[in-house]
């Protein structure tokens, strides 16, 4: 009787159980009324009188390990099922909703790579400027309608400072501290004071382009507006450029671009004319680089100006400018592919 007590000990130590129904298992064979342990306290009554006290001894210590094991091995169980009611395993294994970026970040940064690579650097400028920057040094006349309050946002208590109109007074920020060649591209928002509707916002952005050196021309401004616009909007795509005004370039155009909805055959996004504009352009006006510092004896530049919205709406078809500034998640959502 002791050598099977002692091997029912031995094989104690060494239970496992891989699951609930396993342990019950167990439980049933060594402790249950019809298990192995009850059954040698029924032989017990056969052990002679002088043994009862050893055996008796050790069949106690053989019924407590068994209750101990398994009440051990039952505890882990209920560790682990208590773990898997934490985890939810149906959730997906990323978590992390990553944000997209903004259709006007995607279209401001194709811009940038489009002119980096065409060796232009990146330069900046505050949004809440003088009026030196933004108007005086750029040629704006005293009366233009450009500085009334209509247009413009004033600080009123400080009548020289405004929230920049356009980021050609950075063109001024980059000429006063540099001299040429100067080939820099400036993205930044700009404000207006405009009612806002789906076709106009009170602030939006731009890109600016400056380049002052020996002897530009028309030309080098006409060849890279081309690359940039069949970079931008396809290889097919044409430029036309008409005469404008502003008043810090002379001459001054406007650049149209083949429509890319009908391929210049006319449609009603393009009014029928197979032409939407897309930006202001023009030789930079001899009196600019010299309110800013530039020898206007040597140095010739030319400089251009376009708004992102307006090009994010010809690539992506946004009906409403105001989408841009909604941060509704559903329509940014739309351009998760997009970069
Ligand atoms: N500043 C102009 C605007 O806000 C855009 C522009 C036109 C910029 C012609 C230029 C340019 O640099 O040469 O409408």
């Amino acid at each position: 009787m002791l050598a099977k007590i002692e091997q029912l000990l031995q094989e104690i130590d060494g239970l496992t159980a891989h699951s609930a129904e396993e342990l019950e298992a167990l439980r049933i064979k060594y402790l249950s009324k019809k298990g192995a342990i009850n059954d040698l306290m029924t032989d017990f009554r056969n052990v002679p009188a002088d043994q009862k006290k050893a055996v008796g001894m050790k069949l106690n210590e053989l019924k407590n390990k068994a209750q101990e094991r398994i009440a051990t091995l039952k505890e882990a169980f209920e560790n682990q099922d208590n773990g898997a009611a934490e985890l939810d395993l149906t959730r997906t294994a990323y978590p992390i909703e990553l944000g997209t970026r903004h259709p006007l970040s995607i279209v401001r940064n194709e811009i940038i790579n489009i002119f980096s690579r065409l060796g232009f650097t990146i330069a900046d400028g505050p949004e809440v400027e003088d009026d030196w920057h933004v108007f005086s040094s750029m040629n704006f006349p005293e009366d233009h309608p450009a500085r009334d309050m209509q247009d413009t946002f004033f600080i009123e208590s400080h009548p020289d400072i405004l929230l920049r109109t356009h980021t050609s007074s950075v063109q001024s920020r980059v000429m006063e501290v540099s001299q040429p060649p100067i080939r820099v591209i400036c993205p930044g928002r700009v404000y207006r004071n405009e009612a806002i509707s789906y076709r106009a916002h009170c602030f939006f952005h731009q890109v600016e382009g400056l380049y002052v050196d020996k002897n530009v021309s028309f030309t080098d401004l006409k060849q890279v507006l081309l690359q940039f616009a069949q970079e931008m909007f396809g290889p097919e795509t044409k430029i036309r450029l008409r005469p404008s005004y502003f008043p810090f370039t002379e001459p001054s155009a406007e650049m149209d671009i083949s429509c890319d909805i009908c391929g210049g055959e006319g449609c009603p996004f393009c009014k029928y004319t197979g032409w939407v504009e897309i930006l202001g352009c023009g030789m930079v006006d001899p009196a600019v680089l010299e309110a800013n510092g530039i020898d206007s004896k040597i140095y010739t530049g030319y400089a251009f100006g376009m708004g992102v919205e307006r090009i994010t709406n010809l690539k992506y078809k946004v009906k409403d400018l105001r989408m841009f500034s909604e941060n509704d998640t559903r329509f940014l959502k739309e351009f998760e592919s997009a970069n």
